[in-house]
């Protein structure tokens, strides 16, 4: 049976991480910060909470990273810890850079000095590319970074760390640069959530208005569960590299917006929509659109979920949770 070890299993990643890999015969242990108020409600939604080995950690700490990892032998590590609310990374740079830099370079020391034949994925971003863009419209793996936010800096420290490892100590180690993915589990202080669950209360009468910043930005949107599986499948191939991970369609937040209204039988969003200077950001990454060509060629790797199907199943399952809550 293999072993996983799931940094940040919490979140909407590890909690669908965790349930293909489970599917899948492994067995699962997750790094988990201890908090006052632990959150496992992702892990409860997907039925996966007590198939899973809870380890208490975090990659900023190396000392319950070293711990973890001789607790769980893994034969992959996959790190979806991260800062990852790119607007808040003005207000915690250094905090961003702690955990999605240095986090980063602990496990990477972890894993050169206790047994390099752990296979590592590292959750990078299309944030990398920020303002970076090919003649062609789209970003691929060749696209050069341009971060536009602390936290895409960061993460930008983290994917040369995964290459110097790769190339300086043969690690089996691979950055996946993921394009935006949603679910009925994203945390509601990113756009596609906080339209989702906005909406659902509007229809139930609990909530008259939303409160936005940029709606003219363009996001390469694609559902997460099916994102978990390119990351799994490039730890099983025979060489470590690094690979985009995309729908290659990109669409506005305003096209969110009015296919979720629809979704939710209300008419037209313009009057339910407050434009606040608060949620805009101090340098904005415009358009995001990636080429997963070379994660189709070489894992076979596709999206299956559009995103038209995915926006009535973000709404529909926020009318459901929002109508059962007390
Ligand atoms: N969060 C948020 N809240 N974003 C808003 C709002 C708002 O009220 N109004 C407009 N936006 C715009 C943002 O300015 C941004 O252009 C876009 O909506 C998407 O914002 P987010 O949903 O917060 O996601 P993100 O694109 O910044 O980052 C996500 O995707 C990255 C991959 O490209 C995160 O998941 C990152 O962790 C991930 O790396």
């Amino acid at each position: 049976m293999k072993k996983a070890l799931i940094t940040g299993i919490t979140g909407q990643d590890g909690a669908y991480l965790a349930k293909f890999l489970l599917d899948r015969n492994y067995k699962v242990f997750g790094l988990a910060p201890r908090r006052s108020t632990a959150s496992y409600s992702n892990l409860k939604f997907l039925n996966v909470k007590d198939d899973v080995r809870l380890l208490y950690g975090d990659v900023t700490d190396i000392g319950s990273l070293k711990s973890a990892i001789e607790i769980s032998c893994p034969d992959e590590i996959y790190n979806l810890a991260a800062m990852s609310f790119v607007g808040a990374s003005w207000d915690l740079p250094i905090c961003s850079a702690n955990v999605n830099g240095i986090g980063v370079l602990n496990i990477l020391e972890c894993i050169k000095h206790l047994n390099k034949d752990i296979k590592f994925y590292q959750a990078g971003t299309s944030e990398m590319f920020g303002s970076s863009i090919n003649s062609d419209g789209f970003q691929n793996e060749t696209t050069a970074f341009h971060p536009r936010s602390p936290y895409g800096v960061s993460k930008v420290f983290a994917h040369n760390l995964v290459r110097n490892y790769r190339e300086s100590f043969g690690i089996f180690a691979c950055n996946g640069i993921l394009f935006n993915h949603e679910s009925p589990l994203r945390g509601k202080e990113f756009v596609t959530r906080k339209i989702t669950d906005s909406i659902a209360r509007i229809l139930l009468g609990k909530q008259d208005k939303i409160e936005l910043g940029n709606l003219d930005t363009h996001r390469d949107w694609g559902f997460a569960g099916d994102y978990v599986k390119a990351m799994w499948l490039m730890l099983q191939h025979d060489t470590p590299d690094d690979y985009v991970v995309a729908t290659g369609k990109t669409n506005s937040i305003r096209y969110f917006l009015e296919k979720s209204f629809e979704a939710a039988g209300l008419d037209s969003y313009d009057r339910y929509i407050i434009q606040n200077p608060k949620y805009f950001r101090p340098a904005e990454v415009n358009v995001l659109k990636g080429d997963y060509s070379k994660a189709n060629n070489v894992l076979n790797w596709q999206p299956e979920t559009t995103l038209d199907e995915l926006i009535i199943k973000m709404v529909s399952c926020d009318i459901e949770r929002v109508k059962n809550e007390i």
